[in-house]
């Protein structure tokens, strides 16, 4: 009686086993279930793990968290943590869906240790583990992203993996931003955070505490002002989305093989922003960036109206027709006074603007902007508005479009190599004139040499020539004396596939210079032509 008694329990316990086993996939966890210190939980395509861990052997505090594989990542990199101001003491940790529907991790005693804390709460709860390292709270029956209760990628630590967002949510609240570790031993709130700003326009801070350190400046369409890097590079997409209820920036794999994450780290008192990259052969993280990456990245360092620029000693210039508010304090070094205009504003007398070329803009706080605008409109606007200090285009994709004005003292400039964008700050119309007058007469100057110049070499050469011809009567053909060869424009035509822009090598002061394709003249190739002719 007892053996048949054993038996059946014995068959009982099996197809238990054997139905959870069929009807709840690894990836998941179910009010039933729980996870103890030393079990794991792998993603849906076991790229991460989820658990309990202590981050070094230093330390014996257990936090719940998740890690890549140690099978992809062979060495402990951890991305999420769940109780990063609570850790356990000791292995007794038990991570469950508890009974208002919620995940927790409880202790020994069933105390709860963290919660994810949220009051909506459905019928099914079930937790997945998605393969981008997403941990959600959903029900049984909807899978849709919408109706996630909670999900990990809401609530970043000190790293970002592809399709987290940085930044803000109007309709839940919510404001996901990146967040320091204290030290590489302590997952607790450090001082750093990345976070976008909801003032002015979309751009990016690393701050310590309320102080900013970096700034990306702002989004123009193909990257951040600031941030050059982003640009067309084909592993990630970078991007800043706008909609109705969400302003954040994203990045998201296109090579989806490659392991790569942000981080923010901190030691003692300085803050990095990181990406990196896992490289097997060499089976280490490699770092890809580091920001901040220069003098000139360190915010505000200059003070207002003067511009950064990391290839000069002195880093910080003032902008073109600006002087030193302070000059003694800027030539001992001391940059935060800033600049000032050498001939002040006068709106009643009418202002007018100087276009600033490759530069991160200013600071955005404040600003004003419609993205529908064109240049003309915005500059129109801007001169209506005697407080207006500067505008721009907000996006510089195409021919460029939107409008951005500023109202404050522009701050947190710096020149760019190679990239950056153009501002167009107000000044004094007699600046602007004067300007205009010592460019025109720049001009004249030139065209006045430049013609004497050519005077007397035509002079020089055809007295030379016609004093040779006589001393040398009909020596050489003409053809032979010229140094140049000669092409038919049909032969040059088809040799630069009709001056086509990809043949174009650059401009010349005589006009463009092309590439020509295959062999013209019997011995030279792939030679540069100059083309003395008006346009073509
Ligand atoms: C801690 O780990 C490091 C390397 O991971 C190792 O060298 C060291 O011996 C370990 N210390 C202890 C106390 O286990
Ligand atoms: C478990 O957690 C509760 C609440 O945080 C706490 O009061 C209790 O002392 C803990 N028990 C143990 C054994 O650590
Ligand atoms: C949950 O709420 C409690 C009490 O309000 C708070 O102490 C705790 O920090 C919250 N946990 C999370 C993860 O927000
Ligand atoms: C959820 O799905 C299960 C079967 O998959 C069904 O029995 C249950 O009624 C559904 N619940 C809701 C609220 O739709
Ligand atoms: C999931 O929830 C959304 C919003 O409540 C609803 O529109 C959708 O029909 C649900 N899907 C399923 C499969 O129940
Ligand atoms: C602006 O110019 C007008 C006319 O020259 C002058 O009367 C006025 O004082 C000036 N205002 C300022 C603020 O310099
Ligand atoms: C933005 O500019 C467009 C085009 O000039 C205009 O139609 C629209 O009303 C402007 N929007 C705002 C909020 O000013
Ligand atoms: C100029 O712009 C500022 C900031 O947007 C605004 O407060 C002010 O009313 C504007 N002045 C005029 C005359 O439009």
């Amino acid at each position: 009686m007892m053996g048949a008694l054993s038996f059946l329990i014995f068959w009982f316990s099996v197809l238990t086993l054997f139905c959870q086993d069929i009807n709840i996939a690894a990836y998941t966890l179910t009010p039933s279930q729980s996870i103890l210190d030393g079990q794991t939980l792998l993603s849906q395509g076991e790229k991460f793990e989820l658990g309990f861990f202590s981050p070094t052997n230093i330390s014996k505090n257990r936090y719940l968290g998740i890690w890549y594989n140690l099978n992809v990542v062979p060495v402990q990199t951890v991305v999420w943590v769940a109780n990063r101001e609570s850790p356990l003491k000791d292995t007794s940790g038990v991570l469950k869906i508890g009974a208002s529907g919620n995940i927790v991790v409880v202790n020994q005693t069933e105390g709860v240790i963290w919660s994810s804390n949220v009051s909506k709460t459905v019928d099914n709860p079930i937790l997945e583990f998605l393969e981008s390292g997403n941990l959600v709270l959903r029900d049984v029956n909807n899978s849709s992203s919408e109706t996630y209760v909670w999900q990990s990628f809401d609530y970043p630590g000190n790293t970002l993996l592809p399709g987290m967002k940085v930044g803000w949510n109007s309709k839940t609240g919510l404001n996901r931003k990146m967040s320091s570790w204290k030290n590489f031993d302590d997952p607790s709130y450090g001082d750093f955070t990345d976070e976008m700003a909801n003032t002015g326009y979309y751009e990016s801070f690393i701050r310590k505490g309320s102080r900013n350190i970096y700034r990306t400046g702002p989004w123009n369409g193909l990257g951040f002002s600031g941030a050059p890097d982003l640009k067309d590079n084909p592993i990630f997409t970078y991007e800043v989305v706008r909609t109705a209820d969400e302003l954040y920036y994203m990045y998201q794999l296109v090579i989806k093989s490659v392991i790569l994450r942000y981080v923010l780290t901190q030691t003692g008192s300085e803050g990095l922003l990181q990406r990196l990259t896992w490289v097997e052969k060499a089976n280490k993280w490699v770092n890809l960036v580091s920001i901040p990456r220069d003098r000139c990245d360190d915010y505000g360092l200059c003070g207002a109206y003067s511009t950064c620029d990391s290839t000069i000693v002195a880093v910080c210039q003032c902008l073109k027709k600006f002087k030193p508010k302070s000059p003694l304090d800027w030539s001992e070094t001391d940059w935060s006074q800033g600049c000032e205009r050498e001939t002040s504003l006068n709106c009643t007398e009418g202002d007018g603007f100087i276009k600033y070329t490759g530069v991160k803009f200013p600071d955005t706080t404040g600003t004003w902007f419609n993205t529908s605008m064109n240049l003309e409109e915005c500059r129109v606007k801007c001169l209506q508005n005697c407080s207006c200090m500067a505008y721009a285009n907000t996006d510089i994709s195409g021919d460029g479009s939107g409008c951005i004005m500023w109202f404050t003292d522009l701050t947190d400039i710096r020149q760019m190599n190679n990239a950056g964008q153009d501002l167009y700050i107000r000044m004094a119309a007699s600046e602007i004139d004067l300007h205009a007058n010592s460019k025109m007469k720049k001009r004249v100057i030139i065209i006045v040499v430049f013609t004497i110049v050519s005077g007397m070499i035509v002079v020089v050469l055809g007295t030379w020539y016609f004093w040779k011809k006589r001393s040398l009567k009909g020596g050489h053909s003409e053809k032979d004396d010229l140094e140049l060869p000669l092409y038919q424009l049909v032969t040059l035509a088809s040799a630069t596939n009709n001056f086509s822009e990809e043949n174009k090598l650059g401009e010349g002061g005589f006009g463009p210079v092309y590439r020509v394709n295959f062999d013209i003249t019997g011995s030279v190739h792939n030679a540069k032509y100059s083309l003395h002719c008006d346009g073509k």
